[in-house]
């Protein structure tokens, strides 16, 4: 918009080199038609070799092409802006972090192409760093004293040092269950941050379905059975091997069929299910409980979400278990989601692939380099 009554002694493409951000304008073939000069500095061009260079070859960031199309094949609905985490560009040893958000333009009514913005997130990303190596260490070292004070407690309760009164129990039924959850908070925290440094790597080696249905189901078998809560395990016949980080799907399971413990009532039913589709296996756990409100549906994978309302206890979780799942998940090449009715249930289900030879697959983390 110009403001014609005040005078303005720069022109705008004068304002876009002073912004900090690095801008490119691209038509819809994904060809540069303007630059803002920190993304000239940034990307070692100018002006006339980048004009008409196709995005992704000048910025050598290939991840570019499928948000570009990703805006503008919803170019009808979407007329805001559309961010994506952050990528890395390594420039003369340094690492530079950006995020980048990419904006349609219209020409006339019609899409005509699209703003892409890169701001700097370099120093945020250092600061992450900071706080995951933090937690790292902290919870890593609450890990010692607290299983000295498990052991404690079960050597009481057990009577080994002697007796206790019916009160004395009471209080040590209660300090074990909290240091069950500070246990598992502590074991979130830790397989959170291995996440976050970026040093997990999955090994994906065939891991038969039954076994990884057993281990993760075993352990929970006795809880659901206390709780009143069916415990149904329905895997189809003759199923492949998928390609898996046992132990990590296990986990994932694990806490799937965890949390739809934690919100269904006794008489409940919890199936945990497999099922081949193609040449990836659907994992599902399905409960009949509270059910998720739709507008939280996709919260619950972020951080730290949880989700409050009627009918609903108290967890003891702090909302770590499905942002941990989901990244477990995509660096395996699979996918998570929820599907969920408020009062009749909700179902989480989430795909590996089927083990087809040797194969290991990183941790994506957006890097671009
Ligand atoms: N099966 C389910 N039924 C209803 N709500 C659920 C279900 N699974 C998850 N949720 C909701 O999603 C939120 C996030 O789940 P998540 O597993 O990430 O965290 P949490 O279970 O609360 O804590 P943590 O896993 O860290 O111990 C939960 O707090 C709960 O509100
Ligand atoms: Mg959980």
């Amino acid at each position: 918009m110009i403001l014609s009554n005040l005078p303005l002694p720069v022109n705008l493409d004068t304002v876009a080199d002073n912004l900090g951000d690095a801008l490119f304008i691209v038509n819809r073939d994904k060809e540069v038609a303007w630059l803002n000069k920190r993304a000239g500095e940034l990307f070692y061009t100018s002006d006339e070799s980048a004009q008409g260079t196709v995005i992704t070859e000048l910025t050598g960031i290939k991840k570019l092409d499928s948000l570009l199309n990703d805006v503008f094949e919803q170019e009808a609905k979407l007329k805001c802006s559309y961010e994506e985490g952050s990528v890395k560009v390594k420039r003369q040893d340094q690492r530079y972090f950006f995020k980048i958000s990419i904006n349609p333009i219209f020409h006339e009514e019609e899409l005509w192409g699209g703003l892409i913005q890169f701001t700097d997130v370099t120093r945020f990303h250092e600061m992450e760093k900071i706080k995951t190596d933090f937690v790292s260490i902290v919870s890593h070292e609450f890990r010692t004293p607290l299983t000295t004070i498990i052991v404690g407690v079960e050597m009481l309760k057990e009577g080994m040092l002697g007796d206790l009164t019916p009160r004395g129990k009471e209080v040590l039924e209660a300090i074990g269950a909290d240091c069950e959850r500070l246990s598992r908070l502590i074991d979130n925290l830790m397989e959170l941050s291995r996440i976050e440094s970026g040093t997990i790597y999955v090994e994906a080696e065939p891991a038969d379905v039954t076994d990884l249905i057993q281990e993760a189901v075993r352990p929970l078998k006795f809880q659901a059975e206390k709780q009143g809560i069916e415990l149904i395990t329905d895997i189809a016949p003759n199923l492949p091997s998928v390609a898996a980080d046992f132990n990590k799907a296990v986990w994932v399971l694990a806490n799937l069929v965890g949390n739809a413990m934690r919100y269904t009532d006794p008489e409940g039913t919890i199936t945990v299910r497999v099922r081949q589709r193609g040449k990836r296996l659907f994992f599902s756990v399905e409960d009949t409980g509270c059910g998720i409100p739709k507008e939280n549906q996709e919260k619950i994978f972020r951080k730290y979400v949880q989700v409050s309302g009627p009918g609903r206890k108290g967890t003891g979780g702090v909302g770590l278990g499905l942002a941990i799942a989901k990244d477990i998940v995509m660096a395996h090449g699979g996918e998570i989601w929820v599907d969920s009715v408020i009062g009749k249930g909700t179902t989480f289900t989430f795909t590996f692939p089927v083990y087809y030879g040797d194969e290991s697959v990183k941790l994506p983390d957006a890097e671009e380099e």
